[in-house]
């Protein structure tokens, strides 16, 4: 009987320690507070939850691992980011306009034991930055998707983006994929890549002009070698990393891969039989202007434009 007081003092201080709040409560409990309805409005978009195979897959195809920085758009009841830090260990962020939604989904964040790694904001995805994300995901609409595109395409290249049901207008996804009849989108965000280049190894023996065309990942255009201009063949861009071929002076085919890094592409010339040889390509000049990087007609409303 003596020590039972001292005990209970040790376990309570361990249990805290252990990072257990002594508010957290269980997800039956964060629902007695507000319990929201499949269909109910939102402010854009009404909330629908997608489903949890649906929800694991998309962060599969996205690639999510602890060192990602995943963002909701839209987080309804907070399952996409609390899958991303439970799940995949990746930091994540909801952005939820309902704010008892979004006090309910911060609730389910305390109650799933997370709230190391995710967190649930109140806020418009329309205001809240979420530029620094390297995973963005979402489940609004094919308007929404379209007013948001063009921030998409300003963040880092190779930033994965998935959407539950909805397209991006033009910008084709990288891979579609489907569970359960229910269709759902990967895009990876391509590195700005349109204007010319300037190609050449460490002692000017290899030169080559390439003039690139862009439209989102679609890229084309053509090399001049040897005072020779040529259409590129096999083109592709993902993300930063870059491909394409293109037959020499002496019509032998070299086949480049490299890496976009702002105005430099660093990479290799590859042609069978030949040790590979190491390029850096140079922009000349400012980059071509990327009008389908930009806002899409009609979305000014949302930025009160
Ligand atoms: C279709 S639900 C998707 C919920 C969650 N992402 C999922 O996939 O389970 C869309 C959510 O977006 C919220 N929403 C609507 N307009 C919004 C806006 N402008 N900013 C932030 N959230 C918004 C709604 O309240 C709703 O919870």
């Amino acid at each position: 009987m003596r020590f039972a007081q001292p005990l209970l003092a040790i376990a309570a201080v361990s249990w805290l320690a252990c990072g257990v709040s002594a508010e957290a409560k269980t997800r039956a409990e964060c629902e007695r507070d507000y319990k929201p309805q499949v269909g109910q409005a939102g402010k854009d978009v009404i909330w629908v939850p997608t489903p949890d195979e649906l929800v694991s897959r998309m962060l599969t195809m996205a690639k999510v691992t602890p060192k990602d920085y995943v963002v909701d758009l839209g987080a309804g009841d907070g399952k996409i980011a609390i899958a991303a830090g439970k799940k995949f260990g990746a930091t994540a962020l909801g952005i939820e306009y309902n704010p008892e939604m979004a006090r309910l989904a911060q609730c389910y964040v305390q109650a799933e034991g997370v709230t190391d790694k995710v967190k649930i904001v109140q806020g418009d995805i329309f205001k809240e930055d979420f530029s620094k994300a390297t995973v963005v995901t979402m489940y609004l609409l094919p308007e929404l998707n379209l007013c948001v595109r063009h921030r998409l395409l300003a963040m880092k290249p190779g930033t994965r983006v998935a959407s539950h049901s909805f397209t991006m207008g033009e910008w084709d996804a990288d891979e579609p994929f489907e569970v359960e009849y229910r269709n759902a989108y990967l895009w990876i965000v391509p590195a700005r890549v349109g204007g010319s280049w300037n190609f050449r190894n460490g002692n000017g023996s290899v030169e080559f002009t390439a003039s690139l065309t862009q439209s989102f990942q679609k890229i084309g255009g053509e090399v001049a070698v040897g005072g020779r201009k040529q259409p590129l063949v096999g083109a592709s861009l993902q993300g930063d990393a870059i491909r394409f071929a293109f037959a020499d002076a002496k019509g032998v085919t070299q086949h480049f891969t490299g890496t976009v890094r702002g105005a430099t592409i660093t990479g290799s010339l590859r042609a069978s039989g030949v040790a590979d040889t190491e390029v850096v390509g140079n922009a000349q000049g400012a980059l071509a202007p990327a009008p389908w990087a930009e806002m899409a007609n009609g979305c000014g409303r949302f930025y009160g434009k």
